[in-house]
């Protein structure tokens, strides 16, 4: 009985220490109207982020080239002083999977990423979600609720709550999410 109880314990232990913490397999939308996300994105919220901390109102401009690429430019202020910071990167959506886009930001600091468009109705929300896998099975992970208007209301609880859902039935913790502060004249 002993034995058995400690195989089963042994068996359980492992499983936990095994239990993944890589990238849950969270899939783009796959087809996406190119044109119709263009243009400008308010962040509503996000999974805390060491690039974006001490930065509040947070924005995204997409612009489609005519080779299909996007620009992208990124606005976001100091929480402190209200000083402007603006970098430009551009995205090269997979031909066979145009929702899913590798963003390379040349500018200091360098930086790429595969970003995920998850979901998006074009007028009202989408949800973009980026993960990379680390060493001992760690993962980083980023997640954005962005609008078409500055306020969280201006998405459904509803909505909002499927839109998390998307994230959390794969196994990504959704409870990580906090408000961006839009309180700028932008
Ligand atoms: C997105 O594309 C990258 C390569 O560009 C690939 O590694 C990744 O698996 C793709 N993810 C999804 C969800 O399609
Ligand atoms: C977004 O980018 C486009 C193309 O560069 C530009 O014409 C437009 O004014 C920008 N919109 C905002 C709100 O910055
Ligand atoms: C994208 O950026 C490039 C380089 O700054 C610029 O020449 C081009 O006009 C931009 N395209 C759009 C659609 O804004
Ligand atoms: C978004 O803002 C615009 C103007 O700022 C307003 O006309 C529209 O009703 C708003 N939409 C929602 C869903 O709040």
């Amino acid at each position: 009985m002993f034995k058995i109880t400690s195989i089963f314990i042994t068996v359980y232990l492992l499983a936990i220490g095994v239990q993944s913490k890589q990238c849950p397999l969270i899939q783009s939308m796959g087809d996406i109207n190119g044109p119709a996300f263009m243009g400008l994105w308010y962040q509503l919220e996000r999974y805390p982020d060491i690039f974006e901390t001490g930065f509040k109102c947070q924005t995204a401009n997409y612009s489609l080239n005519t080779d299909g690429t996007v620009n992208i430019t990124h606005n976001e202020y100091t929480d402190v002083g209200d000083y402007e910071i603006s970098y430009h990167g551009y995205g090269i959506p997979q031909p066979n999977n145009p929702s899913n886009v590798t963003e390379i930001f040349p500018e200091f600091p360098p930086m790429n990423a595969n970003v995920l468009v998850v979901a998006t109705d074009y007028v009202s929300y989408a949800l973009t979600y980026s993960c990379r896998n680390l060493p001992f099975n760690q993962r980083y992970e980023n997640a954005w609720i962005l609008g078409r208007n500055k306020t969280i209301s201006s998405i459904s609880p509803q909505t909002l709550s499927q839109l998390k859902q998307m994230l959390s039935s794969k196994g990504s913790s959704v409870q990580k999410f906090r408000l961006t502060t839009q309180d700028c004249d932008n």
